[in-house]
């Protein structure tokens, strides 16, 4: 279950949830100063406070039981050094806290704002819609599980209904509120995204990812999804190509937000939703195929984001473009060799049907010239040298736009969905040379990210663009505090901050 979030005036003494989570600093006097605090509003908390070595480490917590408030507890919570306190330890300290009062089988939790009379973290910049969002974040974030398909055992266990994040003045309450509000929608989207990323193969393929995104966007999006009488009418060789070996027919699905503005040119989003990837007749190894079910991530983050778009009502003109394939063996499979002729005319040569995912994009992304697009961004699963190259903590960045690459690496920072930008110098371009092809689906394995970027620059327009390699952030192999394993939905809170404040 994921736990309703609300925000309220109060404090300490006044909260009516089962447990209280109350922040503490590792610094010694610090320490002492909350915890004289804590006895002088809660006497009976003394001889546990006096014996305790709860120091306010990272992540640690403490849960005392005080007779002033029956049989509600509280829950210190360690937030470190503070004055090394930052957004991201905010978001692990209300997850460690959600996690803890999840363990207490307590069906509610409060979590007080950080102490304001401890000055060395406003350093953090007093921006409290921020503190308040990612203390909501954190805590949210932390209770998904993809339990649909577990039986009633071994679901999700979670008694906690509610949370709400305290605050005791007017000023921060409203600023806090506001950071609450913004954080129900981007963390419902992302959670959206991790249950299609999460969803097998067999649930999602393009035909019920498309019927999904209409769902999942809800009315104040436009959505049309092309099928593939409509994919060879456009001419998109690359999609069809890829959907030969597999019955499961392709789509192409278009999302249009704000379409009243269409005079307004939009940004453009462009996610890879390969259903299922398993190499095509380059078939990839046994071992962690089933991995593949999330090659849709990039499709899943910018669905998702239209949904959290549309709730936000944020003033732009946003489209977005998902081409949807499965990568399979079928008798009428691509084959390498095979050239292929995309939308804008070019030519590539399918060296390794495994770069599927560039084949398609090279479509989409041609057709995203038809908007005279603002800003394109594609958001994709697609090198396992970006896993190589940057692992599970960052997401490789290319494009032909700095300023705009700039503006997502600080969205990056405040998210921390953080994003490394990769050179795109001239030399690379030639590791895709074909001799028979406008360019080669494959660059060998140097550089393996960046020669996948140099492919999907032959296809863009005329625009500003900027290319996301999700392949390492999107699916995680071990949970982190408040990302499970599994599906990320990485990309959602980087887009939504991202085009929060664009231009
Ligand atoms: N979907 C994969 C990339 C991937 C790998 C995503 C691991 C997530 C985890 C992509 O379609 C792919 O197979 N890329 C190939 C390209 C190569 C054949 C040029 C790769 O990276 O090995
Ligand atoms: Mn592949
Ligand atoms: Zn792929």
């Amino acid at each position: 279950m994921i736990p309703k979030l609300t925000s309220e005036r109060g404090n300490i003494s006044t909260t009516k949830t089962e447990v209280t989570a109350y922040f503490v600093f590792e610094d010694k006097t610090t320490l002492r100063h909350e915890f004289k605090k804590l006895t002088e509003v809660f006497p009976s908390a003394a001889v546990t406070l006096d014996a305790t070595h709860f120091g306010g480490k990272e992540l640690d917590t403490l849960t005392l039981y005080v007779k002033e408030k029956r049989k509600r507890k509280i829950l210190l919570v360690g937030l470190g050094k503070n004055e090394k306190l930052t957004l991201e330890k905010l978001r692990r300290a209300a997850a460690a806290a959600a996690k803890a009062a999840k363990s207490l089988k307590a069906s509610s939790l409060a979590i007080i704002e950080p102490d304001t009379e401890v000055l060395g973290w406003l350093k953090l910049g007093e921006d409290w819609e921020s503190i308040g969002s990612a203390l909501a974040e954190g805590a949210l974030l932390s209770m998904y599980k993809f339990d649909k398909y577990l039986s009633n055992e071994k679901k999700n266990g979670s008694t906690l209904q509610r949370i709400v994040i305290v605050s005791d003045d007017v000023e921060r309450f409203r600023k806090i509120s506001l950071g609450v509000q913004y954080a129900r929608v981007v963390c419902d989207a992302t959670m959206v995204a991790r249950d299609l990323a999460n969803a097998p193969p067999n649930e999602i393929y393009p035909d019920s990812l498309s019927k999904r995104a209409r769902e999942i966007v809800g009315k104040k999006v436009a959505a049309t999804v092309f099928d593939e009488r409509k994919i060879k009418q456009l001419k998109m060789g690359g999609v069809l190509a890829v959907a030969k070996g597999s019955d499961q027919p392709p789509r192409f699905i278009v999302l249009e937000y704000n379409r009243s503005k269409r005079k307004s040119p939009p940004v453009v989003l462009v996610g890879k939703g390969v259903t299922f990837d398993a190499g095509g007749i380059s078939i990839k190894p046994a071992s962690g195929m089933s991995e593949m079910k999330s090659d849709m991530a990039g499709a899943a983050a910018v669905i998702a984001a239209m949904q959290a778009v549309a709730r936000l009502k944020l003033p732009l003109h946003i489209v977005a473009l998902v081409p949807s394939v499965e990568n399979l063996l079928g008798g009428r499979a691509m084959k390498p060799g095979d050239i292929i002729v995309h939308l804008n005319g070019k030519t590539s040569e399918v060296d390794n049907t495994d770069a599927e995912g560039r084949l398609i994009l090279a479509d989409a992304l041609s057709y995203a010239s038809r908007y005279k697009p603002q800003l394109v961004i594609d958001v994709a699963t697609l090198t396992g040298a970006a896993v190589v190259g940057l692992g599970h903590y960052a997401t490789g960045m290319m494009g032909n736009d700095q300023a705009a690459m700039d503006k997502l690496k600080e969205a990056g920072e405040r998210t921390y969905e953080r994003v490394w930008q990769l050179p795109m110098f001239d030399e690379y371009e030639k590791l895709n040379k074909s001799d028979v092809a406008d360019v080669k689906n494959s660059g060998g394995r140097p550089a393996g990210a960046i020669t996948a970027a140099f492919f999907l620059k032959q296809f863009i327009g005329d625009y500003k663009w900027v290319h996301l390699d999700i392949a390492g952030t999107s699916f995680l192999n071990e949970a982190l505090e408040y990302i499970p394993k599994g599906a990320s939905g990485v990309g959602v809170r980087l887009l939504v901050d991202f085009l929060r404040d664009w231009p």
